[in-house]
């Protein structure tokens, strides 16, 4: 039994990058990738009895700690079983995904497509920026910005401006025959005003040479659902049952957090992250809303201003202020 269906040329990235992780018993292996500042876990096992062992070892002071999380992929009900035993080594229920397929050709959809454009290299750190803001990291799997690139230079990523910013964008792989909509995100504010029609609309006529095209959406997402099903798209039985693991902390340090933003720097031995020229306004957007996810917080507006993310200190303070740290 396993949960591990990474494709060959992620798992070579994240060698390359050392961000895989294992730890082998006798019967069963489970792999450790790290991602945002917390470890998703899978599992290669025997059967139940093995990966009970082997996850009671994680949980008994194996290096690996923080939070952990894990995707249960299968039917909804045949994934009671596993989820029980990650249940009973402290996991809990995180989200739901659902699959939904649209075959294709089985209807066609005209329409607008204006202002929708093919993303160049320069867009690139906003588009990772806003995926970020909007993205939940443990449901979510955030792409990285190589792989953002790679999408824009092999023309899968779709965007639309709003007001001069980036007003939503679609990114989707095709592999084979069948098409992958990975992200389809349009800005908060800017919703409901037809700009994800533009997209889906173009999305839909790059993908007519695919015979199938497949997306997951957060079941309790019922808008995103229903217009799902208004572009023919139908759910299938499929689920990816997340589960999260806290450790005694529950969160991320404000080191960690820097460091899945800007991975190359030592945030712990500058005094003026802003002036050294470690974090931009863009980071600090990222580190506004991981700091407001970490923390379970809502950082005010009057709130974001560069001296209050000046080093690790100002962050503590501006942490307490909203009773964390
Ligand atoms: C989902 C999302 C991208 C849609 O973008 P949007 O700009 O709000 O959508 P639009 O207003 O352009 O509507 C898209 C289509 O749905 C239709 N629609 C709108 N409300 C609908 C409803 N309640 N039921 C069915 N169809 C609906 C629209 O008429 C339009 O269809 P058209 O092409 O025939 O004109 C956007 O709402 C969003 O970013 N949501 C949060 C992120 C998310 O949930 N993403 C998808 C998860 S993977």
């Amino acid at each position: 039994m396993t949960n591990w269906f990474a494709a060959p040329e992620r798992v070579d990235e994240w060698i390359a990058r050392g961000s895989l992780a294992t730890l082998q018993g006798e019967r069963a292996v489970l792999i450790f990738r790290r991602d945002n500042g917390f470890w998703r876990v899978y599992h290669v096992a025997a059967d139940m009895v093995a990966l009970s062992q082997i996850l009671s070892e994680v949980c008994g002071g194996h290096e690996i700690n923080g939070v952990l999380t894990t995707d249960l992929v299968g039917r909804a009900t045949d994934l009671e079983g596993v989820a029980g035993i990650y249940r009973e080594r402290g996991f809990s229920d995180h989200n739901c995904l659902i699959r939904m397929s649209r075959a294709i050709p089985a209807q066609s959809v005209e329409g607008c497509t204006e202002g929708v454009v093919f993303a160049s290299p320069e867009d690139v750190e906003e588009a990772s920026a806003f995926l970020r803001r909007l993205l939940d990291p443990y449901t979510d799997q955030i792409p990285e910005e190589a792989e953002i690139r790679e999408a824009a230079v092999r023309r899968n990523l779709l965007l639309v401006r709003h007001r001069k910013a980036l007003g939503g964008l679609l990114l989707f792989e095709t592999v084979g025959i069948t098409s992958h909509l990975r992200y389809w995100y349009v800005d908060d504010g800017a919703r409901n005003q037809g700009i994800g029609a533009r997209l889906m609309h173009r999305f839909l006529s790059l993908t007519q040479a695919s015979k199938r095209l497949i997306l997951w959406v957060v079941r309790d997402n019922h808008d995103a659902i229903e217009k799902y099903r208004h572009y023919g798209f139908q759910p299938e039985a499929l689920v990816d049952r997340i589960m999260i693991r806290r450790d005694n902390s529950g969160v991320q340090t404000i080191a960690e957090l820097l460091k899945d933003i800007r991975p190359e720097f030592d945030f712990t031995t500058s005094q003026d992250f802003v002036a050294d020229g470690m974090l931009d306004s863009y980071d600090m957007v990222t580190l506004v809303s991981d700091l407001d996810k970490a923390y379970g917080i809502s950082i005010s507006g009057v709130d974001i201003v560069p001296e209050n993310f000046q080093n690790i200190a100002a962050i503590q303070t501006l942490l307490k202020k909203y009773g964390k740290a």
